[in-house]
């Protein structure tokens, strides 16, 4: 039975989508995966498949629609499976019925036939505490939130972990933050230390003792894919597949 780990904060450019894409990556190497992309922008998508999203004709939309995967899912490789995003996500609403919170249920129902098929489901969130980003939480039996080491994104942290509060009271009760992981970290910026200090005051062993650093290979792995084949991509991967680590201790634990 797969564990469902959402990747969320409602800032845009934290690193949500490339720490979904990279663990995805690397829980592939020894477990069946199935990424999920729910931000319409199909970031995730291009990252995975390396194919525009409107390559895409059967997507998260509609087994949503159909409130089933079958046929939605793109296989990548033998482990890994992909769920495309692209704009047609934005339509979800038109398909649920607004008259009752059952309706954020939507996607824990969709994936509730996938689970058996995977031992991990991965969900990129989008960049908003939107309607979609509820529907991923009500889903999730952990979310992991970013942490960019930069002061606006220090007060967006707050709003996610109030909303991920509200989502486990009211509608999904297993629902548990894995922890908060510091992304984009520049080493030698002191404001980017103190914030990184200062969350780990406030939060404590919540946050993940994986930092990931500012790289520019990381960067380059939008474009060419996840990659791990020669040193220098082992070494600029070396933060995440610590951080995969420490997250798969996490969330076996309970
Ligand atoms: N560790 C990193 N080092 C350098 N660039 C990164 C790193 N993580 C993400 N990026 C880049 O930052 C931008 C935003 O990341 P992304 O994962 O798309 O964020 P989000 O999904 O939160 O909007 C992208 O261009 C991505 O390639
Ligand atoms: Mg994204």
């Amino acid at each position: 039975m797969a564990i469902i780990v959402s990747f969320g904060l409602q800032k845009g450019g934290v690193g949500k989508t490339t720490t979904t894409g990279i663990t995805a990556f690397f829980l592939a190497k020894a477990n069946r995966v199935l990424a999920v992309d729910l931000d319409g922008q199909g970031n995730l998508t291009r990252m995975l498949s390396g194919q525009n999203k409107n390559a895409f004709k059967s997507t998260i939309y509609e087994a949503i629609k159909h409130r089933n995967t079958e046929n939605c899912i793109t296989v990548l490789s033998e482990n890994l499976h992909l769920l495309p995003a692209n704009d047609d996500i934005s339509r979800i609403s038109s398909l649920l019925d607004q008259h009752t919170d059952r309706r954020l249920q939507v996607l824990a129902d969709v994936l509730d036939s996938a689970r058996s098929s995977y031992d991990y489901i991965l969900l990129d969130l989008p960049p908003a505490l939107s309607e979609q980003t509820l529907i991923g939480l009500t889903a999730s039996d952990y979310t992991v939130t970013m942490l960019q080491t930069e002061p606006f994104a220090y007060y967006a942290l707050e709003d996610y972990l109030e909303t991920c509060q509200v989502v486990q009271k009211k509608y999904n009760p297993n629902l548990k933050l894995a922890g908060i992981l510091s992304v984009l970290l520049n080493s030698r910026a002191s404001l980017d230390q103190s914030i990184l200090e200062k969350v780990r005051a406030d939060y404590e062993d919540i946050v993940f003792e994986s930092v990931i650093k500012r790289k520019s290979r990381i960067k380059e792995l939008a474009i060419t894919g996840v990659v791990d084949k020669t040193k220098a991509d082992q070494q600029a991967l070396k933060e995440y597949s610590d951080f995969v680590e420490e997250l798969v201790k996490r969330v076996q634990k309970n």
